[in-house]
Formats: structure tokens, sequence, C-alpha cells
């Protein structure tokens, strides 16, 4: 499939797409709290997205059950809300969501702490946070697409991080997942070159131990093989001829 170059009214359906998702990300960050569940993070998630006249993608997406991904501490993307599952002091959690707006996605993930959390834990979200705008460095028009994939990757390995290969960003529009993959890790290729118009989401998963990671038996839960702490950091991106548009982060906090 070829990489598609957005029209200006795709990119404003996209832009507002990206406006809701951020204040689902908002609301959300908000409600966390020890004590809820993961069911809890979902059920809050798919009412406010509905509440914008929003469909929420994940939902039925290649069967997926839900419209939130929480995952938890060593889970590092897909995992599926429960109503068993209860968030306590000192977990990390990784929400990561999608809203359609007339016919137009949005992709964006945030990593939080549940309460006091370790000082690694802190610095595993960090970095990975860290990781995504040193990618975006990159996004812009005339460079080429695996320069973002590289500065990723080097962040988090100067930190020792193990950088996660099996799940990549993804362009995206019409579809959740379009053209092109987006490797989070350095690679030998210089890929496509990127043209004003084109939208990706850019999301690094870091694990604080290998790279490695497996499905649980769910068909769905990646986790970290080794068990560590895995992150996940998420935005829809507009390249243009200069800075690079956050469709999913316009207040820059
Ligand atoms: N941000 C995730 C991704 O791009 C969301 C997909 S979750 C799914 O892969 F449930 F919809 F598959
Ligand atoms: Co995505």
């Amino acid at each position: 499939m070829p990489i598609t170059v957005k029209s200006d009214r795709e990119i404003e359906l996209m832009t507002e797409a990206g406006r809701i998702l951020e204040i689902v990300h908002n609301e959300l960050s908000r409600a966390l709290h020890p004590g809820m569940s993961t069911l809890d993070i979902d059920s809050m998630g798919e009412e406010i997205i509905r509440s914008y006249g929003c469909i929420p993608s994940f939902l039925d997406y290649n069967g997926y059950p839900a419209s939130i991904c929480v995952s938890v501490n060593e889970e590092v993307v897909h995992g599926i809300p429960c109503k068993t599952r209860i968030l306590k002091e000192g977990d990390i959690v990784s929400l990561d969501a999608g809203v359609i707006y007339k016919g137009y996605h949005s992709d964006a993930a945030r990593t939080y702490g549940i309460g006091e959390i370790s000082k690694e834990a802190k610095k595993l979200i960090q970095v990975t946070k860290e990781c995504f705008f040193e990618g975006i460095k990159y996004a812009k028009e005339g460079n080429h697409l695996f320069d973002i994939s590289r500065a990723i990757g080097r962040h988090a390995k100067e930190y020792g991080y193990g950088v996660v290969r099996d799940l990549c960003g993804h362009g995206i529009g019409s579809n959740l997942h379009e053209a092109p993959e987006i490797p989070n890790y350095e690679v030998k290729r210089k890929g496509v070159k990127l043209k004003a118009g084109m939208t990706l989401a850019i999301e690094p998963m870091i694990n604080m131990g290998g790279f490695e990671v497996d499905w649980l038996d769910d068909d769905w839960t990646v986790v970290a093989r080794d068990h560590s702490l895995s992150a996940h950091y998420e935005n829809t991106v507009l390249i243009t001829e200069g800075e690079p548009k956050l469709l999913t982060l316009t207040a820059l906090t």
C-alpha cells in the first residue's frame, strides 16, 4: 500500500480527531488512582470518546474487545481491560487509545505511575517520552523515515533499555494502520522520503530489560519476556515542510 498524503480537508478531520483524543488522555490521567480496575479506565475512556461523537478506533479492531488498551508493568501494549485487574500504588500503566472522527483516526499512548513509583520506573517513562521527541526532530519533509527510527533507537540504547522490535509505529488516516511501518530501532536502509501531508503514529515501546516480548494466551497482551517494566509513548504526527504538528499533543505538556 502506498503512503497517503492527506488533503487539507483530511488534515482538518485528523486534527479534530487528535484534539479530542488529547482530551480523552488528559481526563483519563486525572482519574487514575490506586484501587481502580483496568476496566474502569476502559469504561470511562469509551464514554468520553462517545461524548464527543467519536467512535473508539480499537473496539472490535481485529477482534480487540475494548476501547482503551491498558497495559500494566511488564505488559508492553494491548493489555485487555479487566474488572479484576486492580491498579495499586507503585504500578506503571500504559494507556493507548484511538478515536475515529468523521472517518479519520487519531492514535496516542501515555504511561503513568500510580501513586509513588520507583526512581527507575520514573526514568523509564521519562526516557520513553524523550525517545519520541528525539525521533520527531527528524519528522520533516525531505528527511527519510528511518532517520526517525534511528534517533528513537539510539536514545533508548544510551540508557541500556530494550527497544521492542516486534511492534512498530505506522501511518494513520482513514485506517488505523496504514503504510509505512515505523521501527523504533536503527535500520540500515533510509526508508521513504517524508512529504508534507503524511500522517504518522510514532510510538516507542521500551523495556527496562531485554527487547524480547511474548504474547499471552489471550492473543493480545504483549509482555516483556523477562518481565521487566515497559513503557509506551505515542502521538499522531503531521509531517510539514517545517516542524511536525503533534495532532494529539497541542498543549505540549
Ligand atoms: N496504538 C496501537 C497500535 O497502533 C493500538 C492498536 S490496539 C488494537 O497498534 F487493539 F486496536 F489493535
Ligand atoms: Co499506534
